[in-house]
């Protein structure tokens, strides 16, 4: 989020910092940094929960460390030869591609240990489908999104672009199949009952996402002088989204009763919020999945307003969900904290709106702009834009407040379980609750 704010300043300030954090490398450091906060939590949300719903422990405790030492020692690699200014890879994943092996392995280790961990395949409820595809489609289109070093691909600049952008749009998708799940297993927690998880609609959305996952990254290709069908294909796949979008309106009021019902509980209120954030970023989804729209928004803040929304405004609050879950009360009480807790809580919501609202506001003048004939030069367009800069840039520094003050109990449960208990130091209970809840 420090990133974060750096990129937002050099928004508004052309050249700050420009000798040695450019905007070229903290957009990696920051892109690079929220991408593996994103795929360390989705990792740690799965194993824990693995951990519940078996009611055993990990197949091999080892190999997870391997695989925490693994991605660890990369990720801290990666940052600083992005500070040294040394890159060599593609967007997202600018480091070089060397780096990108060891997080292959871990991620081999991460799936081994999964599938030891589950056992049977055989009358599992959705989460556990959905871990596993997860799993197995990122590692296939990570892989995937390194093709592009093989000459054969390199060469031809449509096929290399398009392999590119699908890898990404379906690697996205693999993310959040482990996260949705994590999530439908904390849900059915709070139920203290299975009955969605088991149950044909659960299991209809979760081929729906999956449908999605594989077809519909075309709108990223729109663009690109390739073969219509797949065009075709896409577009009609991403407006299945809509039955998605249907679902959650026609269930609202449900929605709502059950908010009340648990919002008192810190987990929860995270969940509520990540419905909400499903339900904007799917309208916003939708509209840029039209072709027609799409010429337009292609290449505007529009896409980094649909991005962050999406990886704040549902990954991030989903993660910090489970850690609420399996952290709170752990090493130290949360009751003192919940004044911090609901002030963190509505700063970062109402400051993630004003930011994403900022985002598409700059986007739409970007849009127009670039569909005139005889537009004004960038850089009076990009004067423009000014105000809209400012409001980025003051609600991004709110929304890190508002974060930094939720995340704040985490860390201090953690310190707790760590450091201050030397005398008899207790060991962190990452996996407190191992007991199997029942089926009804
Ligand atoms: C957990 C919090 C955050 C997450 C998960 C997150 C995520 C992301 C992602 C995924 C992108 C890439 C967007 C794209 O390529 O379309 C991005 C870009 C960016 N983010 Fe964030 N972000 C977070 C917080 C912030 C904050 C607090 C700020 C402060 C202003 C910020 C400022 C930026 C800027 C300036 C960019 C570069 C956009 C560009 O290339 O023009 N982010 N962020």
């Amino acid at each position: 989020m420090v990133w974060g704010v750096t990129g937002g300043l050099q928004y508004l300030v052309p050249g700050f910092l420009k000798q040695y954090l450019s905007f070229e490398k903290v957009r990696p450091l920051h892109v690079s940094s929220v991408v593996f906060w994103i795929i360390f939590g989705a990792m740690g949300a799965v194993m824990s929960y693995l951990q519940q719903h078996t009611g055993k422990k990990i197949y091999s405790c080892l190999l997870f460390r391997i695989q925490f030492l693994l991605f660890g020692i990369t990720v801290i690699l990666i940052l600083v030869s992005y500070c040294a200014g040394i890159f060599g890879g593609r967007e997202y994943w600018e480091f070089h591609p060397l780096l990108a092996l060891p997080i292959v392995v871990g991620w081999l280790l991460f799936l081994f240990n999964f599938l030891k961990t589950v056992g049977s395949l055989r009358q599992q409820p959705v989460y556990v489908w959905m871990w596993l595809t997860g799993i197995v489609f990122f590692l296939f289109t990570f892989l995937e999104s390194y093709l592009w070093v093989f000459p054969y691909f390199r060469m031809h600049v449509v096929k290399d672009m398009t392999i590119q952008w699908k890898s990404y749009g379906s690697m996205v998708g693999s993310w959040n199949m482990l996260l949705y799940g994590s999530s439908i297993f904390l849900m059915d927690k709070i139920n203290q009952h299975k009955k969605y998880s088991f149950s044909t609609i659960a299991f209809v959305l979760y081929f729906t996402g999956l449908f999605n996952l594989m077809f519909n990254w075309g709108h990223h290709i729109y663009t690109l002088p390739t073969h219509a069908y797949v065009k075709h294909i896409s577009y009609a796949v991403s407006m299945t989204e809509l039955f998605i979008l249907g679902r959650i309106i026609y269930l609202w009021k449900v929605s709502l009763t059950e908010a009340k019902k648990h919002f008192f509980r810190l987990s929860y209120r995270f969940l509520a919020a990540a419905d909400v954030w499903v339900f904007l970023t799917l309208v916003l989804a939708i509209f840029m999945s039209i072709p027609g729209i799409n010429v337009y928004t292609h290449g505007t803040h529009i896409t980094v307003a649909h991005t962050m929304g999406a990886t704040i405004g549902i990954n991030s609050f989903i993660l910090l969900a489970i850690a609420f879950d399996i952290l709170s009360d752990t090493c130290q009480s949360f009751e003192p904290f919940k004044k911090l807790f609901n002030r963190g809580f509505w700063l970062s919501n109402i400051s993630l709106l004003v930011f994403w609202l900022s985002l598409i506001g700059a986007g739409l003048l970007k849009a127009n702009w670039q569909m005139q004939t005889d537009p004004v030069p960038f850089q009076t367009m990009m004067l423009q834009l000014r105000p809209f800069f400012i409001l980025f840039l003051i609600s991004g520094i709110t929304l890190m407040s508002g974060m930094f003050l939720l995340i704040y109990p985490l860390v201090r449960n953690q310190w707790v379980c760590y450091f201050q208990q030397s005398g008899d130091r207790q060991k962190p209970q990452h996996f407190p609750r191992m007991s199997r809840f029942s089926i009804e």
